[in-house]
């Protein structure tokens, strides 16, 4: 089996910045429910013309010129998102086209919160095994497209972006161990009810705002914090590693009340832990994917240091991913 690391990273946040303030005169919210419950001050909102695939388009360039591999050298693509651009093809075959990397087998995965971990996990996989070399994982979403921006209960959360990786076998280090898993008796914590074939679009479902998330954040906050705690204690063991072994840990973007408490429970000190939700909300599948690579960029991660993702999200999913730089 061979070792896997990522090789290159790479971001894209939309230019367009929405503030606590400008949510202020929205809906009946202020900057300081927003920021003590959730740490969210602004997040970025895509423009009308731009789609996932946009986003995961500049995120990728980004990522592969960090790996300093070209379009052409790329032969797994995976998308992570919940806001395809549209409900078929993959937004992974729209983007393999963008970048022109012709040799690439492309899908998307749909795993909320989770999608980057989940396509980080199934890059590796391929590559450890020899079927494919170099893998470029994407996390993007364009959740402002399915934000009901009159509920305050979730409009103030979201936001927009992209964040890519690229994957190749290394002589040292990379990832050692990955841990995903699933709890699909609780799909009714979080999802977008129509669009799909349970509820085809139509004017009624349109009427009804189906087509928006649907959220109950306050029983998600209780499960995500237990799920992400113990998702970080399984993959460190399979590791063989304990939490002063951890450098860095890179927690999915949900709310930093939740990134907190799970901080504690696992004994991790603040300093330990990224935290960049202020500037963007939650991504859902941009988020970890976005952090793993702001923390990179601003040298946060040194060579050699273990960093410890962790995630969880709508389904319900979780992974975690303990990665030796
Ligand atoms: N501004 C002002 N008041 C608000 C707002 C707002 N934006 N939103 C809700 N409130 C009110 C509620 O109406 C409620 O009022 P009431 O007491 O009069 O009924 C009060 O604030 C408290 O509401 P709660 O829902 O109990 O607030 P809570 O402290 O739980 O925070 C939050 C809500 C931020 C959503 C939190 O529960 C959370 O972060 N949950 C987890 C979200 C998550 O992890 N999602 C999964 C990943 S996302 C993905 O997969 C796409």
């Amino acid at each position: 089996m061979k070792k896997v690391g990522i090789i290159g990273l790479g971001e894209y946040l939309p230019k367009k910045v929405l503030t606590n303030a400008d949510l202020e005169k929205m809906v009946d919210t202020s900057d300081e429910w927003i920021t003590t419950r959730t740490g969210i001050k602004e997040r970025r909102l895509a423009a009308s013309d731009e789609a996932t695939s946009d986003l995961a388009y500049a995120a990728a360039k980004d990522a592969l010129a960090d790996a300093g591999l070209k379009p052409e050298d790329i032969d797994l693509i995976i998308v992570a998102t919940i806001t395809p651009d549209m409900p078929f093809p993959s937004t992974a075959s729209i983007l393999q086209n963008m970048l022109g990397a012709k040799h690439a087998v492309c899908f998307d995965v749909s795993a909320a919160c989770a999608g980057f971990v989940y396509a980080l996990s199934i890059a590796h996989q391929f590559i450890s095994r020899g079927t494919y070399k170099n893998a470029l994982i994407v996390g993007a979403e364009t959740l402002s497209a399915i934000t009901d921006w009159k509920d305050r209960n979730t409009c103030v959360l979201f936001g927009d972006g992209a964040g890519a990786a690229v994957l190749a076998p290394v002589s040292a280090g990379g990832v050692l161990s990955t841990y995903l898993g699933c709890d699909g008796s609780r799909v009714d914590l979080l999802n977008m009810p129509a669009g799909g074939s349970r509820k085809p679009a139509s004017k009624e479902t349109v009427e009804c705002k189906q087509h928006y998330i649907k959220m109950q954040g306050n029983d998600l906050f209780k499960i995500a914090v237990k799920t992400m705690t113990e998702a970080a204690q399984v993959v460190l063991k399979q590791a063989g590693l304990n939490f002063s072994d951890v450098d860095l840990i890179i927690p999915h973007q949900a709310n930093a009340r939740i990134i907190t408490a799970v901080g504690k429970k696992l004994g991790i000190p603040p300093e330990k832990i990224f935290i960049n939700i202020e500037k963007h909300g939650n991504i859902s599948s941009a988020s970890t994917a976005t952090a793993l690579c702001e923390a990179a960029k601003e040298g946060r991660i040194k060579k050699g240091d273990i960093v410890l993702l962790d995630a969880f999200g709508a389904g319900l999913v979780w992974g975690a991913c303990v990665i030796k730089w």
